[in-house]
């Protein structure tokens, strides 16, 4: 076998993989916790409520107020909150999503809101759309599972038209969580040469967990971490690039400060998430 039929029977593997685990929307533990058991309409604006309170910077990172009239593609679609408030927002809206669960509520989303467009099943790193298609791409927590966040990236590059916009959240490998799971390796990542990244799964299984992790308790099959020195490389083909951490957990001794508190002080330093936002 060559090495090119090689990578792609892997990719192969990874998209099955991802179809499988994904298929159960992201956000079923949170939507059990919240004892939400159905997809009413009633069932998903507390989920919604909730996920928008717990993400308030979400809308900063993204423009929904720019989207009427645009043709948006969200990428990742999971529980369909931010489908939803596309769509809402008078936008053309197109998802994209490797499994078949999150395309459904996207869909259902669409109907609901008697939204514009459609969710369908694919990869980005094959996405089915001609060059210069969207005004703008969102991906939330989606291009770091793919299996490979260059070749995803370079899509969303391709993907939209001059001038284009894309918000890219991916998982930061220099949050204060790596740094407390795992110290040398998190500073040697910090030490490193962003040019010499390349892709590549986090091969512990337990650093997985820590971020998605299924009914079953197993961790996503593929996740990739990026310093911003390293989103900043992927993402040199853009014109911009700006790129803020948010996000900090309840873990160990951060359960005795309120989320908020906790985001506001530390969230922009060693957050879990990296925001990018990008202009083509
Ligand atoms: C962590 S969930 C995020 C969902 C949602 N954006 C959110 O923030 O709740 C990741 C999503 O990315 C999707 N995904 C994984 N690999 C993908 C690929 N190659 N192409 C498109 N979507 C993919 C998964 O199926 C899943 O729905």
């Amino acid at each position: 076998m060559n090495g090119s039929a090689s990578s792609e029977s892997i990719q192969k593997q990874v998209d099955q993989a991802n179809r499988a685990f994904w298929n159960e929307l992201c956000g079923t533990g949170l939507a059990q916790s919240l004892g939400i058991t159905d997809d009413s309409v009633e069932s998903l604006r507390r989920f919604d409520e909730w996920y928008l309170d717990f993400y308030p910077y979400l809308k900063t990172h993204i423009p929904f107020e720019s989207f009427a009239g645009q043709k948006v593609l969200e990428v990742g679609l999971g529980y369909g909150t931010v489908a939803q408030r596309i769509a809402e927002h008078g936008a053309a809206y197109f998802g994209l999503d490797v499994a078949a669960g999150p395309v459904s509520m996207a869909n259902r989303r669409l109907a609901d809101v008697n939204g514009t467009g459609v969710a369908i099943g694919g990869s980005i790193l094959e996405a089915p759309f001609p060059d210069a298609t969207f005004d703008y791409v969102v991906a939330i927590g989606s291009l770091h599972h793919t299996g490979a966040l260059d070749r995803a990236l370079s899509e969303v590059y391709r993907l939209l038209k001059p001038s284009g916009g894309a918000t890219v959240m991916v998982y930061n490998a220099i949050s204060y969580r790596q740094l407390i799971l795992n110290p040398i390796k998190t500073l040697r990542r910090k030490m490193s040469d962003p040019a010499q990244y390349v892709s590549h799964n986090e091969t512990d299984e337990r650093m997985r967990r820590a971020y998605d992790a299924n009914a079953a308790g197993s961790g996503a099959p593929q996740t990739e971490f990026v310093t911003r020195a390293e989103l900043a490389h992927l993402a040199r083909d853009f014109s911009r690039c700006e790129i803020s951490a948010e996000n900090i957990g309840g873990e160990s001794v951060l359960r005795y400060l309120s989320r908020s508190t906790a985001c506001r002080l530390f969230g922009p330093h060693l957050g879990l998430d990296l925001y990018c936002r990008l202009v083509k």
